[in-house]
């Protein structure tokens, strides 16, 4: 078994480039990744075992995961926990403590996750693994719901993300960040490779991996929810369809709501990201406030280009 300071001689064998959110970031099975979320990669690579139908929330950062790991949650409890419940869990408790991310996870605990009421459904993770370092368990016993989002707009957001949790050593500039992104030396880029790997295991596998979009989400939040709740074993009957159910849960994990409640407001995740790091505007289209119109076309054309063949378009 690996053990920290073994994991720490790796690390010191690695790639390095200057840190998106943390003083330095390291190249590991063509990813980048902080010290913290390697070490928590590198422990499920050894430890981590999924089981019988453990769902998987999986994302590039920035990409919705908070909001995706909301709806799971209250989709998968519903019938132990209606939306309208004033006691929901997802009032009291941030999305990331209910639905955890594994890899930030110590192995002791992957046991003692518990959040689904579903008997069918074993337990939750989010994760920003990329599908070349996957646990092997997890594509063999999990299913994996991945969300994407536009490229400037996750950008974006992620830069804002790391200008408010202010988890840095120093602050980073937009054209840094920009440079870093681009470059594929982002919090778990390239960006662009995370997603492909998804999109190519949803098409070969798709009853082991659904492919989800941001801004489809926003779009069509009915049809998308139907989706997810049919991939997960758990379509809606017609009776909760006529009850108003879809839109009781849309309500309870809308931007709107989510972002108000104290317990989003307040607080930190694991290390010193606080709570309300994850909630900033939820609006598409909105890097048109903050790119330059040379920065977009780059972006959009490293997209067309790495996406090219794949039948995967973002732009
Ligand atoms: P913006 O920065 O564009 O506002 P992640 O959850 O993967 O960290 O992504 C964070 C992004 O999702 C942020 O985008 C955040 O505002 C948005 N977000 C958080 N909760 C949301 C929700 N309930 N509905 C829609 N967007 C949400």
């Amino acid at each position: 078994m690996m053990t920290y300071s073994s994991t720490q001689d790796l690390i010191s064998t690695l790639p390095r480039e200057e840190g998106m959110h943390s003083a330095y970031s390291y190249q590991y099975q063509g990813f980048w990744y902080s010290p913290l979320r390697l070490q928590g990669l590198i422990d499920c690579q050894q430890h981590f075992q999924a089981r019988t139908d453990d769902i998987f929330v999986v994302t590039s950062p920035k990409s919705g995961t908070t909001w995706l790991k909301s709806i799971l949650f209250a989709l998968i409890n519903r019938e132990t926990c209606s939306p309208q419940d004033p006691h929901h869990p997802l009032l009291k408790i941030p999305p990331h403590q209910l639905v955890p991310f594994l890899e930030l996870l110590k192995p002791s605990d992957y046991d003692s996750v518990s959040n689904s009421s579903d008997s069918s459904i074993t337990r939750i993770f989010g994760s920003h693994i990329p599908t070349v370092s996957l646990p092997e368990s997890i594509m063999e016993k999990g299913k994996i719901v991945y969300l994407c989002r536009d490229i400037k707009n996750t950008f974006v957001s992620l830069f804002h993300f790391i200008k408010k949790a202010n988890i840095r050593p120093s602050p980073i500039s937009l054209d840094n960040a920009f440079d870093l992104f681009c470059r594929g030396a982002s919090i778990s880029g390239p960006v662009w490779d995370h997603i492909l790997g998804y999109w190519k295991e949803s098409l070969e596998r798709p009853n082991k991996v659904m492919f989800m979009r941001y801004e489809e989400m926003t779009d069509e939040p009915h049809v998308q929810l139907r989706r997810l709740a049919h991939f997960i074993g758990k379509p809606f009957s017609q009776e909760e369809e006529n009850s108003g159910l879809l839109d009781q849960i849309i309500k309870l994990c809308s931007f709107d709501s989510m972002s108000k409640l104290e317990v989003n407001n307040s607080g930190k995740l694991i290390g010193k990201i606080r709570n309300d790091s994850f909630f900033r505007s939820g609006v598409v289209g909105d890097w048109k406030n903050y790119l330059t119109e040379e920065m977009a076309s780059k972006l959009d054309r490293i997209t067309e280009e790495k996406f090219c063949g794949s039948g995967l378009s973002m732009t």
